[in-house]
């Protein structure tokens, strides 16, 4: 890149050019959140991806969300600053290993995080996130047996809630199982008045400590509604940047990893896309998503089956 170029002015000047839009998680660099046409959690973003009359959406978040853009949008070019960005959780489910799991247990009905590659999601009967996987499971009939993949954090605590006893198939996120219990107690006891709002994908040692536990908008609906002036956030931290924005006079505290602070909490895949990689995906059009049809349409049908249930 010609170093003498202004990068926000040009990715500007293309994504007009382009007919683009930029769609961005909130775990994104505060720079990146700040240009993005729209700033969400996976299901605002699902729900943007399929609803955008733009030709181009540049997806600033991880693989699996861009991947779901492709899906529910497939005459668009769907490009991804840095086709790395990964997630421990897809990692963590094989989609091999998946169907054969499935295979083994034809009685139970597959619901699937997310979090998991186009492979998995076309081997699943529903999809959901974080913000709809509760009410999703309460429209399920008792009697109904159900498998639950990948993250076992979110699904102990989806059972826990509504009382459904999962099958769990055992992923996890590594950033969301950083957090230190013996840390974050410390921490609440220097700050006494302060609520504890945490993410799903924590594990239950962590979720027993917080006041308020959802999805990244949950979360920071939580924190604008909350009358404490500090906020624990056990999340990824760069969504502290929005909380922040909205609410200037209240302090967040990004919740603690062993080593008493918040950074070794950053998610790695969310950090390999950066504004200089948007400008040559935008420029480029490339890296693109690109799918094999058939798994596309497999993978669309517990997408659409999702966004019918979703309130
Ligand atoms: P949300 O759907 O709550 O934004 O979560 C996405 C994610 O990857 C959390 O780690
Ligand atoms: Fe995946 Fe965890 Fe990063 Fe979310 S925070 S994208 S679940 S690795």
């Amino acid at each position: 890149i010609d170093p003498s170029i202004d990068i926000e002015a040009e990715i500007d000047r293309l994504r007009h050019e382009r007919k683009a839009v930029i769609l961005a998680h909130y775990y994104q660099d505060p720079a990146i959140q700040d240009i993005a046409d729209f700033v969400g959690d996976s299901l605002d973003l699902s729900r943007r991806a399929a609803a955008t009359q733009a030709d181009v959406i540049a997806f600033c978040g991880v693989r699996f969300m861009a991947e779901v853009a492709k899906i529910l949008s497939p005459q668009k070019t769907v490009v991804l600053p840095d086709m790395r960005a990964g997630c421990s959780l897809e990692d963590s489910c094989p989609p091999a290993e998946f169907a054969a799991f499935r295979r083994a247990h034809p009685d139970h009905l597959a619901l699937t995080y997310i979090n998991c590659s186009a492979a998995v999601k076309a081997e699943t009967d529903i999809i959901v996130t974080s913000s709809n996987a509760e009410a999703i499971i309460r429209q399920i009939p008792l009697e109904q047996k159900i498998l639950f993949a990948p993250d076992r954090h979110l699904g102990a605590y989806l059972s826990r809630i509504t009382g459904r006893d999962m099958l769990l198939w055992p992923g996890s996120c590594i950033v969301h199982e950083r957090f230190s219990e013996q840390e974050l107690i410390k921490l609440k006891a220097a700050h006494p008045d302060a609520p504890v709002a945490a993410h799903p994908e924590c594990p239950a040692h962590i979720l027993d400590l917080a006041d308020q536990v959802g999805s990244t908008s949950a979360i920071l609906k939580f924190a604008s509604e909350s009358p404490a002036r500090t906020i624990i956030v056990a999340t990824e931290p760069h969504i502290i940047h929005q909380m922040q924005k909205a609410q200037p006079d209240k302090i967040f505290i990004g919740a603690p990893g062993a080593d008493g602070n918040c950074n070794c909490n950053m998610c790695p895949f969310m950090a390999m896309n950066s504004l200089e990689k948007l400008y040559v995906a935008l420029r480029d059009l490339q890296p693109q998503i690109q799918l094999p049809e058939d798994v596309r349409l497999k993978a669309l049908k517990p997408l659409q089956k999702m966004l019918e249930m979703s309130p």
